[in-house]
């Protein structure tokens, strides 16, 4: 196939963003605009706001990123979206921005779910590498995702309650610390020890995870230190809940690759920007062979490259959206 562009467009939750892919791994050009300040004084995403700011954005967002790679929307192939899962009224935005210039310019309109966006920023790291496990860590999701070829997914096990940046923004929340709470608890717990006794969750034989108990006695830990008039030693309390987190995350993961005898890991979602769990994986892969692909920072949070990447395989397995197109708020990935 010649050179294919992709202009993707993602605005599943809080950042209204627009970008240009060659070929599914050559980012062209990009552009992102967070809302994190907006929604930062509510202490999470409000998803009326969000939807508000995506309309106020767009267009500024489109014209910017044709700008940055100097190119012209004829000379586009293809238009790939979000279509979900995430906030509903987010959601739309994207996908009416994108119809309208498919309509406009007679362009193919395709569509990706949001996961296997995160899934294919690894793709612009280099090539994926068959077969592989994905590690899937947002703020919306926690899933172990097999994939024999391209654009080939298998559910093997996800979270049954919170996902594990929510329980990140949660627990950030209740302790007194900024929206959102991942990147301010990673900080913390490298400064910090692990002295306090936190359960290792749902540490059983599946592949699923569950976040909301260790969250939830992180909750209860700080109200009973409050009520005895005991001080919480933040910085600690950050290392414990961040160890637990990341010692059942790859306790699974490394069960996961053994069943499916698999030596190819890829990580992604905001929470692969984890300081302690790039880290932990990094060392656990290296000592057991086992080929870990980790997104630059910048791809690990939500943005349209990674839309883009993936709406190029896509794109050329020939999806496309019917004559009706919708926002699906909880898709399951395929
Ligand atoms: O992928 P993303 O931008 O949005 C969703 O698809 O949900 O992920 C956002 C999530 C938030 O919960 C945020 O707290 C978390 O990623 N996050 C982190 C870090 N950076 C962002 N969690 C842990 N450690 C980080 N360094
Ligand atoms: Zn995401």
């Amino acid at each position: 196939m010649d050179n294919k562009y992709i202009l993707a467009f993602e605005t599943s939750c809080d950042e209204t963003s627009v970008s240009i892919v060659k070929n599914g791994y050559i980012e062209v050009a990009t552009v992102v605009l967070s809302q994190i300040d907006i929604h930062a004084k509510f202490g999470g995403v409000v998803p009326e706001t969000a939807s508000r700011t995506h309309v106020e954005n767009i267009t500024i967002v489109i014209e910017e990123v044709l700008e940055k790679a100097n190119m012209k929307i004829e000379e586009i192939d293809a238009i790939a979206v979000t279509y979900g899962p995430g906030l509903i009224g987010s959601l739309l935005i994207g996908l009416m921005a994108a119809k309208t210039l498919s309509f406009i310019y007679n362009k193919p309109l395709v569509p990706v779910h949001h996961i296997a966006g995160h899934i294919y920023a690894n793709n612009l790291v280099k090539p994926l590498e068959f077969p592989l496990i994905a590690l899937v860590v947002s703020g919306g999701h926690t899933e172990l995702v097999f994939m024999k070829e391209d654009y080939s997914f298998e559910y093997i096990g996800g979270t049954v309650d919170d996902a594990v940046g929510e329980a990140y923004d949660k627990v950030a929340r209740v302790l007194g610390l900024s929206y959102p709470g991942g990147p301010v608890i990673d900080k913390l717990a490298e400064v910090g020890e692990d002295t306090y006794d936190l359960p290792l969750p749902m540490d059983d034989t599946s592949f699923d995870f569950s976040f909301s108990g260790l969250k939830s006695a992180v909750i209860n830990l700080n109200h009973n230190e409050k009520q005895r008039g005991n001080e919480i030693n933040i910085a600690n309390l950050a290392s414990s809940f961040q160890n637990r987190v990341i010692e059942i995350l790859v306790k699974k993961t490394m069960r996961a690759l053994k069943k499916y005898d698999v030596n190819n890991l890829i990580l992604g979602g905001g929470v692969s920007a984890n300081r302690g769990l790039r880290e932990k994986l990094t060392e656990i892969c290296r000592e057991n062979d086992i080929n870990l692909t980790i997104p630059n920072l910048n791809y690990c949070t939500d943005n349209a490259a990674m839309i883009g990447a993936a709406g190029y395989y896509a794109y050329k397995m020939g999806r496309r959206f019917g004559d009706t197109i919708k926002a699906k708020p909880t898709d399951k990935l395929s």
